[in-house]
């Protein structure tokens, strides 16, 4: 493959938005980020040079880092972060991936603004496994704060509330005609009719999960995650944060603007979010912009879609259970090594010292966890150091496999299964492990759906259901000849989903919930999977550049 080299400078840009300018901070002064864009087999070289004032580090969301786990990026996770001033260069291989992905900030809440597409096209000499599409088109959904994110999840955890939701959504980092000062800047897609056209889309947003539509034209779904699907035709789409969906889209209507648009898909009724409408516009070449200097009567309004409603957990699992890989010649692992299961969601804690920390329900502070442990971030070494250097007390293997108490999930819980324990736990694995993980969504404060997102990794998502998995008749319904394969499984509302992977990738690897308010709370753990014994894995160690805490 061809290797990529790219200077990404982290810096402060103002930029305005909703009649406000802020300063936010970018790449190269770009808002989204510059897009990367290579083929599978390719090398990146990516320095990041920060001269902002805050720490950072970048993520290449949903690329393996096969044998590269320093290049991941997580903060303390992976690396301790590039301080201002400082720079790091992430190096890494694309393998055995096509479609679509994209990087990130991963820390704080840095990547509001600071985010790009990754575009991994076919080898040189081989194409798509569909139609070849005339244009191709990114599409970063995400969120705009009229203040600093930072201190917006500041202020939450100094708090123990939720953090404030955002002031708007965006496509490719414009809220679109129906928000204030915003119609001028509105993206257009400029298309001919009767061309097929591949759109990327990206949920960057921060907590939302997003549905997606086109007015009048249907979508084929081709990929997810950059992995082919088999093709199927719907006329919406669901992204939970850190998905990825590529749709191909025919002009084939008349000649007119039609309405790009998403808005969220919100599974809890009590959970605060934001019901507008962010938009594009389709623009069909020689369609007529409405202008105040454009006669009415020849110019276009753009067509409004129909979306579905913002509870609309039907349309949701309509789509999931669509989502089959393009192979059926694929290797699901069919004896398992590891069979883990994982209760994921919200808690309360208590006020033990300062009241001030604690304005969440009932004096208490919101907390999330994986099997009752709320995950901590070290602070002064990153838990991939501190294990392959030997340093105790960074962390520790005691991640539990299942969960500490068995109850009824997904039913009226007991006050007394709210509060989880904080920790660094990992849970650690034998290199080649075969892994099964059931993910359970719990109703404790409030169920919700959970885009759970794995590093290093892609998995097969073999079944998903709702209320309690039940180890006796649910496996009856695992997809083993075709399910799709993903970085991050939306855990449905109040339900389950398993997926399986093999552990064949060394390194310390974050699975976490990609609503970054669930993050935050300690919504996470890390696997750390050692070092194979064959010549190339055993030797694998972090490169001497990698910063230092
Ligand atoms: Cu896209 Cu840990 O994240």
């Amino acid at each position: 493959g061809e290797t990529h080299y790219h200077e990404f400078v982290v810096q402060a840009t103002p930029v305005r938005r909703l009649c406000k300018t802020r300063n936010i901070i970018t790449v190269d002064g770009q808002f989204p980020g510059p897009t990367l864009e290579v083929r599978n087999g390719d090398h990146l070289v990516v320095k990041v040079v920060n001269q902002a004032r805050y720490n950072i580090t970048l993520h290449w969301h949903g690329i393996h880092q096969q044998r590269t786990a320093w290049a991941d990026g997580p903060v303390y996770v992976t690396q301790c972060p590039i301080r201002p001033g400082g720079n790091y260069t992430y190096r890494f291989t694309i393998e055995r991936q096509e479609g679509t992905l994209w990087w990130h900030a991963h820390t704080s809440w840095l990547r509001a603004t600071v985010y790009g597409a990754l575009i991994i096209r076919p080898k040189e000499g081989f194409s798509y496994p569909f139609t070849i599409p005339k244009r191709e088109f990114p599409l970063l959904l995400g969120e705009w704060w009229n203040v600093n994110p930072i201190h917006v999840v500041n202020r939450a955890l100094r708090t123990g509330t939720a953090p404030n939701v955002s002031d708007a959504y965006t496509i490719n980092g414009q809220p679109g005609d129906l928000y204030n000062c915003s119609e001028k800047n509105t993206v257009t897609i400029p298309v001919e009719s009767g061309e097929t056209n591949l759109l990327r889309v990206i949920n960057s947003a921060m907590n939302q999960q997003l549905f997606f539509t086109v007015a009048n034209h249907n979508l084929t779904v081709v990929a997810t995650d950059a992995s082919y699907v088999k093709p199927f035709i719907t006329s919406v789409i669901m992204l939970g944060p850190g998905e990825t969906t590529d749709v191909l889209i025919t002009t084939d209507q008349p000649t007119a603007r039609y309405y790009i648009a998403a808005r969220a898909y919100a599974s809890a009724e009590n959970v605060d979010f934001d019901n507008t409408i962010t938009t594009a516009i389709l623009e069909y070449m020689s369609a007529i912009p409405c202008t105040e200097t454009t006669a009415q009567s020849n110019c276009s309004r753009p067509i409004f879609p129909s979306l579905p409603a913002y509870n609309d957990t039907a349309a949701v699992t309509a789509f999931s259970r669509s989502l089959r890989s393009l192979s059926d010649n694929i290797s699901v692992p069919t004896h398992i090594d590891e069979n883990l299961f994982f209760m994921v969601g919200l808690g309360l804690n208590p006020c033990r010292i300062n009241r001030s920390n604690c304005q969440g329900p009932n004096g208490t502070r919101f907390t999330a966890s994986m099997n009752n442990v709320s995950f901590v971030l070290p602070s002064n070494f990153s838990i991939l150091q501190a294990y392959y250097q030997g340093i105790n007390g960074v962390f520790t293997t005691n991640f539990p496999p299942v969960p500490p108490t068995i109850f009824n999930y997904t039913g009226n819980v007991s006050r007394a299964l709210w509060t989880p324990i904080p920790g660094t736990e990992a849970y650690r694995m034998k290199y080649g492990s075969t892994v099964q993980i059931v993910l359970q969504g719990t109703s404790i404060v409030e169920a919700e759906h959970h885009p759970i997102h794995l590093h290093g990794y892609d998995f097969y998502i073999i079944a998903e259901g709702f209320g309690n998995y039940d180890p006796e008749t649910d496996p009856a319904k695992f997809n083993l000849v075709d399910p799709p394969l993903r970085n991050t499984m939306g855990v449905p509302v109040g339900g389950w989903a398993v997926i399986r992977f093999v552990a064949d990738n060394p390194g310390a690897w974050f699975m976490h919930c990609h609503i970054d308010t669930h993050l935050t709370w300690g919504l996470g753990m890390i696997f750390l999977v050692d070092n194979g014994v064959g010549e190339l894995e055993s030797l694998l160690r972090p490169p001497s550049d990698l910063p230092q805490c």
